[in-house]
């Protein structure tokens, strides 16, 4: 069996596309490691993105600026390692892409060749449109990235809603059509308002997929530590905590250690 026909179920960049024509939201949820991915694919995500939040939430570091691409492409492989069904899509890192997109054609050539991944997203619009257009070139698809772009945080200065101002929507709505004339398969609007969000939703082919974009998109994304909780002590408007897993994971080795200190654990048939 050859490896198209072995992946028909796949979700396919093409399958995103049809689900925004056919009105079907899409799911997607950051993944940094195989048994994470395993479930989410389990579960049924339609996308996972092996985001440079991996450098918040796996490293520990402030900002997304320090991943490199080899620590990108070792999280990409773990991921992709533990999926069947969903795309993967993978961020190329701060760095490897910006004002250079011979850089950015080797840098997304990498993480296709060495990690098995379906897609590169890439943030910045008009600015960054000759690299998008040559990693397009070379059949890699990018999904683009507006609105709150993290790698420029030190540009903004802070965390906050982005393009509140005319000007900056006004930008931001010729940035995603030109995203989706030269062919991107879709786009993360990242922490803008949600009339602006549906605005731009409407005018384009791609699916967009929100995080703090509102509802009138056509997918929505989360980190997934935010999701289930493991980052306590991040709570923006936009985020839905499903699970409280700091207090749940603590409690646990809390009493993994009371059982350890009073000799409770292992008992006789936890022995051999
Ligand atoms: O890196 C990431 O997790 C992201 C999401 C916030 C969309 O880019």
């Amino acid at each position: 069996m050859s490896a198209v026909s072995k992946s028909a179920k796949r979700i396919t960049t093409n399958t995103l596309i049809k689900m925004k024509a056919d009105g079907e939201k899409i799911s997607m949820l950051t993944a940094y490691d195989y048994s994470m991915a395993k479930i989410f694919d389990h579960a049924g995500i339609d996308v996972i993105l092996v985001g440079d939040s991996a450098s918040n939430v796996m490293a520990g570091h402030e900002t997304t600026l320090p991943i490199t691409l080899d620590q990108m492409i070792y999280h990409a492989q773990s991921v992709i390692r533990g999926i069947k069904k969903c795309l993967v899509v993978v961020d190329l890192p701060f760095g490897t892409y910006q004002g250079n997109s011979k850089k950015a054609l080797a840098s997304a050539i990498r993480i296709m060749k060495e990690s098995g991944a379906h897609a590169v997203k890439i943030e910045g619009g008009k600015q960054v449109e000759d690299s998008i257009k040559r990693v397009l070139s070379a059949g890699i698809p990018v999904m683009g990235h507006l609105g709150l772009t993290p790698q420029s945080i030190y540009k903004f200065g802070t965390y906050t809603v982005r393009a509140k101002e005319e000007e900056e929507a006004k930008q931001l709505l010729s940035d995603i059509k030109l995203l989706d004339k030269i062919g991107c398969f879709g786009a993360v609007l990242e922490k803008i308002p949600a009339t602006l969000a549906k605005k731009a939703a409407s005018s384009v082919a791609m699916p967009i997929i929100g995080i703090g974009a509102g509802p009138d998109v056509d997918g929505q994304v989360l980190v997934s530590h935010d999701l289930l909780g493991i980052t306590h002590e991040f709570n923006p408007r936009f985020l839905r905590r499903y699970m409280n897993l700091f207090d749940d994971i603590a409690d646990a080795v809390t009493h993994y250690i009371k059982d350890v200190k009073s000799t409770d654990f292992p008992n006789k048939k936890e022995s051999y």
